[in-house]
């Protein structure tokens, strides 16, 4: 495991954007894994400067996203399918079939649960995952508990991110998620995850010095031949 700190989120956003731009344009036609959530927006504000500088190309890029609430609407503002489009795709020239995002309001989750498992697969894997962590260790929707052979399912928020997130839904959180499980994850060729700010510190360091442990999801990642955490100096002052 790598541990790269730089000073400020600035700094950590721009060394995260630098090795996406190196790994794009060494394989034209990367898969990407993306996450929502404030931590990654310097990544895509960064990546979104050097397109419009004509120096990446996204014709050929492939993402898939890593979770989705359940249940918003399709144009709610606070989905991550919204979130991506508003901060990212709209403004660099990805084909928008190349676009996977799980569908918070499919008909039939189990089915589609399966379906998107078989599109990373078809995709020939993930190459590049970006990762943040959540408060409680979690990485996508992986929530403390979630088995290390979990793949692409619906799964139950914890109470403590449905505290979390109740400013944001004006107290009524979505009770459900998509999320890609921790398996799916780990079978990406390349993991990178990001972490800024005091807050995320304890976390940060029972994920990188803790026990391999479900209760801490992101622990999992130290099984991992090729990961990469990029922190701000306060993330990683626990270290
Ligand atoms: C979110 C997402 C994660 C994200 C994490 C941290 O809810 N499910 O994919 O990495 O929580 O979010 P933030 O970067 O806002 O701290």
């Amino acid at each position: 495991m790598k541990i790269i700190i730089k000073p400020n989120y600035e700094e950590m956003s721009k060394k995260c954007a630098a090795i996406f731009l190196q790994e794009i344009q060494k394989k034209k036609n990367i898969v990407l894994g993306m996450p929502a959530g404030n931590t990654p927006l310097g990544v895509y504000e960064k990546l979104v400067k050097t397109y419009k500088k004509g120096k990446i190309d996204f014709s050929k890029v492939i993402t898939f996203n890593l979770d989705e609430y359940i249940g918003l609407p399709k144009k709610d503002k606070r989905s991550f399918t919204c979130y991506m489009f508003n901060n990212f795709f709209n403004y660099i020239n990805i084909k928008k079939s190349n676009i996977h995002i799980p569908d918070g309001n499919a008909k039939d989750f189990k089915r589609h649960c399966i379906e998107y498992e078989k599109q990373i697969k078809k995709s020939m894997g993930i190459d590049l995952m970006l990762l943040g962590i959540g408060p409680n260790g979690h990485i996508g929707f992986n929530e403390p508990g979630s088995s290390f052979n979990s793949r692409t399912r619906v799964v139950e928020l914890s109470d403590e991110i449905i505290k979390r997130d109740k400013k944001v839904f004006n107290g009524k959180v979505p009770k459900f998620v998509i999320t890609m499980g921790v398996r799916t994850i780990m079978e990406s060729r390349k993991i990178i995850l990001i972490a800024s700010g005091r807050k995320k510190a304890q976390i940060i360091k029972r994920a990188i010095e803790g026990h391999i442990t479900s209760e801490v999801p992101a622990s999992f990642l130290r099984l991992h031949p090729d990961v990469t955490y990029i922190l701000d100096k306060e993330a990683g002052s626990k270290l």
